[in-house]
């Protein structure tokens, strides 16, 4: 044999276990039993007893209170997970065939690491911290989270939240200190602002003194006008007074002739529709 053959036969023998491992791939819900594919117990089932020759796998449920999430070939079912009372634990969620039990902290408590075997009760949050109620609910961690920009605490609670900046721009006034996470900003007023109040009050009281003046003078006219008009009647033509009134003038003795039943005859249409006008 020369050292080509040996080559050869090598890889020939190389080659068969390649073909021989090949036709024994099983799929990954069988495994491999003395040269032959078994098949595995389905999720919430455990192996009783393996394959051989002629037959197959024997399987059988998860006794209560077990559970078996996959394929398997395992001869066990593992135990739910038991929620310790005294922990501080409660049940989240109850196991089955394929699930473990699932368990969280009791309320105002939360885990104490993350694999979560203990909880602690919650601490009330720091200033500069606020109370998140997601996070309480999940219990996985302390519901306190730090105050984000622009929000703030500054007590010691269990219940607060962060809240919000005052928003001096929304008064009208002008920031004067900042804010932290453990305090609100303070504002101040500012020249700009009082003006742009006392602008608009200044105009109204201006327009209503106005308004009160024009209507005196107006209604001070009036009666001037009015004791005008009774003085002329009084003194008749005599009296001096402007073009309107003269029309009154002419009327008047003529309403009294009237008033005094003699009947006499208008000398033109205009004069006695005033009359009827003034009677009226
Ligand atoms: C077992 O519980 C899981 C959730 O934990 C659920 O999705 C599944 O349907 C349950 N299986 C049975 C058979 O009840
Ligand atoms: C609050 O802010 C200060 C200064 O920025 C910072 O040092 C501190 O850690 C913050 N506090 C919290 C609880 O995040
Ligand atoms: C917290 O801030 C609020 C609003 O600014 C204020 O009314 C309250 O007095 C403050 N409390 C403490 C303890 O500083």
């Amino acid at each position: 044999m020369n050292r080509l053959e040996l080559l050869g036969l090598l890889c020939a023998a190389l080659l068969g276990c390649w073909e021989l491992g090949d036709a024994l791939t099983c799929s990954d819900k069988q495994y491999e039993y003395k040269g032959r594919c078994c098949n595995r117990c389905r999720p919430g089932e455990k192996l009783v007893s393996v394959c051989d020759k002629t037959e197959d796998s024997i399987c059988t449920h998860c006794e209560s209170g077990h559970y078996q999430p996959s394929w398997t070939k395992e001869k066990h079912c593992a135990p739910h997970d038991i929620c310790e009372d005294n922990a501080g634990l409660m049940v989240k969620v109850q196991g089955n065939a394929t699930h473990n039990t699932v368990c969280q902290c009791q309320a105002g408590t939360h885990c104490s690491d993350t694999s979560c075997q203990t909880c602690v009760e919650n601490q009330p949050c720091r200033p500069g911290t606020g109370f998140v109620a997601a996070k309480a609910v999940e219990r996985k961690s302390s519901p306190c989270e730090p105050c984000a920009e622009g929000t703030f605490s500054n007590v010691s609670s269990k219940t607060e939240p962060c809240h919000p900046w005052t928003s001096c721009e929304e008064k009208g006034l002008l920031l004067k200190v900042k804010g932290t996470n453990t305090s609100d900003v303070i504002c101040e007023s500012s020249r700009r602002s009082s003006l742009s109040v006392l602008i608009p009050i200044t105009a109204a009281i201006v327009t209503c003194l106005v308004g009160v003046c024009i209507y005196c003078l107006v209604h001070t006219d009036s009666r001037q006008r009015m004791q005008k008009e009774t003085e002329a009647g009084k003194h008749g033509e005599n009296a001096d007074t402007p073009q309107p009134m003269e029309q009154d003038e002419n009327v008047l003795p003529v309403q009294e002739t009237l008033l005094r039943g003699q009947p006499v005859a208008q000398e033109d249409g205009k004069e006695s529709r005033i009359s009827e006008q003034e009677m009226l």
